[in-house]
């Protein structure tokens, strides 16, 4: 099982993805729309090695599926699609276990070959597309989708963002759903639980989370799954569930085996990212003085591109985030950089935090909670 797309919901996908492709450094794949004999449903769908993401529309007035998604979600992560071997047993102990199933298995096909999907329902209003080849598909992408109806010619001039696949995609749950959420993909999907931290670990002097996360059999797919724990005042957890809505994903990793030269280029393309202050550095120059690694990167260059640094005994990873990719402070993206460190920046969280509790903060959402953890805004 792989962990092949992610399916957005927007507004205007046309602008979403030339946002994508001019800041984040993906390129136009495919396209379905009027011209291609879609009548209901625009797709636009862009790919940077292989990342792919599908920006989605409705063409018609009325369309309340995807009309309600929008009114109460915003701009958001719709499905997350699986690259499977076996659709149809996945989906029929799927159903077994009791998942939602939202479209069973059907076939699509055109010249370029047949591939079968089905859909199941996950946290929130989120679902996953189960994806299967039939046979080797020879086509841009999927079966209907044909070339992009423009190729910008801008793109080839800016600078490569060298992101490769994928890493992990995090999901944020209201408050004690995280457990059965987690349950949810060992049961179901037939995942296993990777990795786990509690809020004692992940806090701020203001705010807290607890996370799991869950994996697939080969460990190819990570999805950390989030819930808010009560602190002194709101986590951002809880800021991102009001927002969105109810439970979502709260950010895509982006994986890279040059981070200084992927956040330097990002940058150059415009790309915002999160700031961690010039003590996150002092103090992680004093841990490293101790540490069983050594950090390849120069620790000045990352520190003035703001790169984050994660490590155990045996390795470790740098990683950045950026600013929220919408207007409603729910969908980010992160990138990041392996050394031999699978972990997911449990270190990094607390500093992750604080600077995203000052956005937070001019968002006028750092409210004070109640001791039942309530929040409580000042007036
Ligand atoms: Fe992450």
């Amino acid at each position: 099982m792989f962990l092949t797309l992610s399916k957005f919901i927007r507004n205007i996908p046309l602008q979403a993805a030339t946002f994508y492709c001019d800041k984040m450094g993906f390129e136009p794949l495919a396209y379905k729309g009027l011209e291609t004999g879609s009548r209901e449903v625009v797709s636009h769908a862009i790919k940077q090695d292989k990342i792919i993401f599908v920006f989605q529309s409705p063409l018609n007035p009325g369309n309340e599926e995807m009309g309600e998604h929008l009114i109460k979600h915003g701009d958001g992560v719709k499905d997350i699609a699986f690259l499977v071997e076996d659709c149809d047993f996945l989906v029929k102990t799927a159903k077994e276990r009791g998942a939602g199933v939202v479209k069973e298995p059907w076939v699509e096909q055109d010249s370029n070959g047949r591939v079968k999907y089905a859909v199941v329902q996950t946290y929130g209003d989120t679902t996953h597309t189960l994806i299967e080849y039939l046979s080797p598909y020879k086509g841009l992408f999927l079966p209907g989708y044909k070339e992009p109806l423009f190729r910008d010619p801008l793109l080839a001039k800016l600078p490569a963002a060298g992101l490769n696949f994928i890493d992990h995609i995090v999901g944020n749950q209201p408050d004690d759903q995280m457990v059965p959420i987690s349950d949810w993909y060992q049961n179901c999907l037939l995942f296993h639980r990777f990795w786990s931290i509690d809020d004692k670990q992940i806090h701020t002097q203001y705010s807290a989370l607890r996370s799991i996360v869950v994996t697939n059999y080969e460990e190819t797919i990570k999805m950390p799954i989030n819930e808010p724990a009560t602190g002194k005042k709101k986590s951002q957890i809880q800021e991102y569930v009001d927002y969105y809505g109810g439970a979502g994903v709260q950010h895509i990793a982006l994986n890279t085996s040059n981070i200084i030269q992927a956040i330097v280029n990002l940058r150059a393309r415009g790309m915002e990212f999160l700031a961690a202050p010039d003590t996150y550095y002092k103090s992680l120059r004093e841990q490293l003085k101790s540490a069983k690694i050594k950090v390849k990167e120069d620790l000045d260059r990352l520190q003035e591109l703001k790169i984050l640094v994660d490590f155990d005994d045996k390795g470790y990873l740098l990683q950045i985030f950026t600013k929220p990719v919408q207007d409603r402070p729910t969908l980010f993206l992160e990138v990041i950089q392996r050394n031999n460190h699978y972990g997911f920046g449990a270190g990094n969280f607390k500093s992750l935090f604080e600077a995203i509790e000052k956005d937070q903060d001019a968002r006028g959402n750092l409210t004070v909670t109640t001791p039942e953890g309530q929040a409580k805004a000042f007036y």
